[in-house]
C-alpha cells in the first residue's frame, strides 16, 4: 500500500493536535511510563485489552502473553499500550459469568473508543472473555486481531485422561456409586487443572477459539496451542507484528466479519464437535457487527455437517491432543468444500491460503471428511408450542435413544426448587420422566446460567441409568453432555410456555423432526396465562436491574437491546 493510501491514524487526534496545550496533556501524562519522542509521532497505536486476572484463572497467564505481543507491535513500528477490562471468570463468578458478558463488552467497547487507539489486540481464555471482547471491539469496529489464551495441558488423573469441566459431571455419579473418597476428589482436582490456560476439552473456551479462528479474526492454527507452549508466544508476537499492518491496511473488522464468515463459523463449530453456548455468543456478535443471523441458520447451515473431532465431551481426546493432530486447519481442510474459502483473515491471506497446505498428524483425533466420528455432529434446532421461537439440542452430546422420547414432566420451579427435592424419596419421576427446569432463562436467573444439564435422581443412578431428557430455558456448560434441551424462548420468566407446564403434562421431543410439543389443549394453557403471575425482578438497582429490563431473549444472543449493531470509533468531543 503506498503511503497516501495508508489511513490517517486515529491517534493523532490525541498526540498531534492543532492545539498544543491538549498535545501536551495527551503525551505528557503518558510520558511518565518512559516513551521517546518518536512514539507519539506517527506510530499506530496499539491497544492490548487484557482480560488478565488471578479470579479468572484461565486467563491468569495472559500478563506474560501481552509482553510479547508487545514486541512484536514494536519490532512491526507500532506503540502498544495494554489495559484492562472486566474479566469474565467461569468458576468463580456469582451467580453466573453469563450475567456480566454484556458488560464486559460494553466496557471493552468504551475503552477502545474514548481512547487513542488505531487498532486492538484481544487476550482472552475464558468462555465469556472472548464474546465479550469480541461484541465490544465490533460495535467499534477498528483494525482488531484475537490472540486466545490457549488451552491447559491435558489432565492426567490414574492412567486416565480427564477433562476440565466433563469430569466433573460425572462427579455425582461416582460419589454415589463407586468407592470414591474425599482424597480422591482433592487429586481429582489438580489433576484437572495442572497448567495455565482454559479448560481443554472442547468446551466453550475451545469452541470460542475455534470460532475466532474459523472466523478469520487470529492468526491461523492459534486455537489449539496449549497455553505454555512456546509457541504460544511465538503467536502472540506475530500477532503484534500483524496488527501494526493491520492497521496500515485498514483491515477492521467488518471487512472481515461477513455474513460467510458467520456461515464458516457456524459449520467449523459443528464439525468440532463445540458448544452450544456458541449460539448466543455468535448470534451476539452478528447484531453488534450487523450480520443478520437467525437461530435456524444454526440447524440449516450445522446439523447435517460430520463430526471430524474426537474431543470430550462428545469424545476421547483433548485441546492437547488436538493441537499435536494438526488443530483447526486440519479440520478446515478437510471441510474446505463446504466453506467460503475466499474470505479475507487476520493475516492478510484467504481461509484457503491459510489451510490449504494443512497436515494431519493423528487420524484418531481428526479424522477425514470421508470417515467421519458421526455423520451430523451440529445442533438442532427445535421448534413446537413449548419453544415457539426455538430451542437447541446438541445431539452428538446425547443419547440416541433419547432423541424422540415422549414422557411425564416432573417439574422444579427454580434451580433452587431442583436441588430441594430431586433426591426426595417421594419424588415421583423414572427414566422415562421429562425433567422441566424454569426460571434459568436470561431474564429468570437472572443471566441465564449453565444448568440446564441437571444431575439425574439419585434413586434413577442406582439402577445404572445414565441419562434423561431434560429441559429449560437455560444453558449447559460446553464440557456437558446428555439429552438436554436448552434455550427454550421465550422463557418462563417472561410468561413462555414453559411457565405454563405443570408436573405429569406429557411433552413429546423428536429431534430427527425438529419438534417440542407439550401435549395440553390451547384452552387449557390460556386458563394458566391468565393465572400466571410475572416473577418480580430480582433487582432494583445497578447493572443487573438494567441487565434484567433489557436483555433480549436466547434466540437473539441475549445481548442488551441497546447494545445491538455499532457506533463506529468517532469521538465528536476533544477532553476539556
Ligand atoms: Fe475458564 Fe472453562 S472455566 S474456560
Amino acid at each position: 500500500m503506498s503511503d497516501k493510501n495508508v489511513p490517517k491514524l486515529r491517534s493523532r487526534a490525541w498526540f498531534e493536535p492543532e492545539d498544543e496545550k491538549m498535545g501536551f496533556i495527551h503525551r505528557s501524562w503518558l510520558r511518565n511510563q518512559g516513551y521517546p519522542d518518536d512514539y507519539f509521532r506517527g506510530r499506530p497505536v496499539i491497544g492490548i485489552c487484557n482480560t488478565w486476572s488471578e479470579l479468572t484463572p484461565c486467563n491468569a497467564h495472559l500478563r506474560e502473553i501481552a509482553e510479547f505481543v508487545k514486541r512484536g507491535v514494536i519490532e512491526a513500528g507500532g506503540f502498544p499500550l495494554e489495559f484492562p477490562v472486566t474479566s469474565m471468570g467461569e468458576t468463580n463468578m456469582r451467580p453466573t459469568a453469563m450475567l456480566f458478558r454484556n458488560m464486559g463488552a460494553m466496557d471493552t467497547e468504551e475503552c477502545i473508543r474514548a481512547y487513542p487507539m488505531d487498532g486492538v489486540v484481544l487476550l482472552t481464555g475464558c468462555d465469556k472473555t472472548t464474546p465479550a471482547t469480541v461484541m465490544g471491539a465490533c460495535s467499534v469496529d477498528l483494525p482488531t486481531i484475537v490472540v486466545p489464551g490457549g488451552p491447559m495441558l491435558n489432565g492426567h488423573y490414574r492412567g486416565e485422561l480427564i477433562g476440565s469441566g466433563t469430569f466433573v459431571w460425572k462427579l455425582k455419579d461416582k460419589l454415589k456409586n463407586e468407592d470414591f473418597t474425599q482424597e480422591d476428589l482433592t487429586e481429582a482436582e489438580i489433576c484437572s487443572a495442572r497448567s495455565a490456560g482454559h479448560c481443554m476439552t472442547m468446551g466453550t473456551a475451545s469452541s470460542m477459539a475455534c470460532m475466532v479462528e474459523a472466523l478469520g479474526l487470529s492468526l491461523p492454527g492459534a486455537a489449539a496451542v496449549p497455553a505454555v507452549d512456546s509457541r504460544r508466544k511465538v503467536l502472540a508476537q506475530r500477532s503484534g507484528r500483524r496488527i501494526v499492518e493491520m492497521v496500515r491496511e485498514d483491515l477492521v473488522l467488518s471487512k472481515i466479519l461477513v455474513r460467510e464468515a458467520f456461515e464458516n463459523a457456524i459449520i467449523v463449530n459443528a464439525a468440532i464437535g463445540g458448544s452450544t453456548n456458541f449460539i448466543v455468543h455468535l448470534q451476539a456478535i452478528a447484531g453488534r457487527i450487523g450480520v443478520d443471523l437467525e437461530l435456524k441458520d444454526f440447524d440449516i447451515l450445522g446439523s447435517k455437517i460430520p463430526l471430524l473431532v474426537n474431543l470430550m465431551p462428545s469424545g476421547k481426546f483433548l485441546m492437547e491432543d488436538f493441537f499435536y493432530a494438526g488443530g483447526l486447519p486440519a479440520v478446515i481442510k478437510e471441510l474446505n468444500e463446504m466453506l467460503h474459502l475466499d474470505l479475507i483473515t487476520a493475516n492478510g491471506k484467504t481461509l484457503k491460503e491459510n489451510n490449504e497446505k494443512a497436515p494431519c498428524y493423528n487420524r484418531e483425533v481428526i479424522a477425514e471428511i470421508k470417515k467421519p466420528f458421526q455423520e451430523a455432529a451440529g445442533i438442532a434446532v427445535l421448534y413446537g408450542n413449548l419453544c415457539k421461537d426455538g430451542a437447541v439440542i446438541k445431539p452428538s452430546a446425547a443419547s440416541p435413544a433419547l432423541l424422540t422420547h415422549r414422557g411425564p414432566a416432573v417439574v422444579f420451579e427454580s434451580i433452587e426448587d431442583y436441588h430441594a427435592r430431586i433426591d426426595e424419596a417421594e419424588l415421583d419421576i423414572d427414566e422415562n420422566s421429562i425433567m422441566v427446569l424454569k426460571g434459568v432463562g436470561p431474564v429468570g436467573y437472572p443471566g441465564m446460567p449453565e444448568v440446564g444439564n441437571l444431575d439425574l435422581p439419585t434413586k434413577v443412578l442406582k439402577k445404572g441409568v445414565k441419562d434423561m431428557v431434560r429441559i429449560s430455558d437455560g444453558r449447559m456448560s460446553g464440557t456437558a453432555f446428555g439429552t438436554v434441551v436448552l434455550h427454550v424462548s421465550p422463557e418462563s420468566a417472561i410468561g413462555g410456555t414453559l411457565a405454563l407446564v405443570e408436573t405429569g403434562d406429557m411433552i413429546s421431543l423428536d429431534v430427527p423432526n425438529r419438534s417440542l410439543q407439550l401435549e395440553v389443549t390451547e384452552e387449557e394453557l390460556s386458563r394458566r396465562k391468565a393465572n400466571w403471575q410475572k416473577p418480580a425482578p430480582h433487582y432494583t438497582r445497578g447493572y443487573i436491574s438494567l441487565y434484567e429490563q433489557t436483555v433480549q431473549q436466547s434466540h437473539l444472543g441475549a445481548d442488551l437491546s441497546f447494545l445491538v449493531d455499532k457506533s463506529g470509533s468517532k469521538v465528536d468531543r476533544d477532553v476539556h
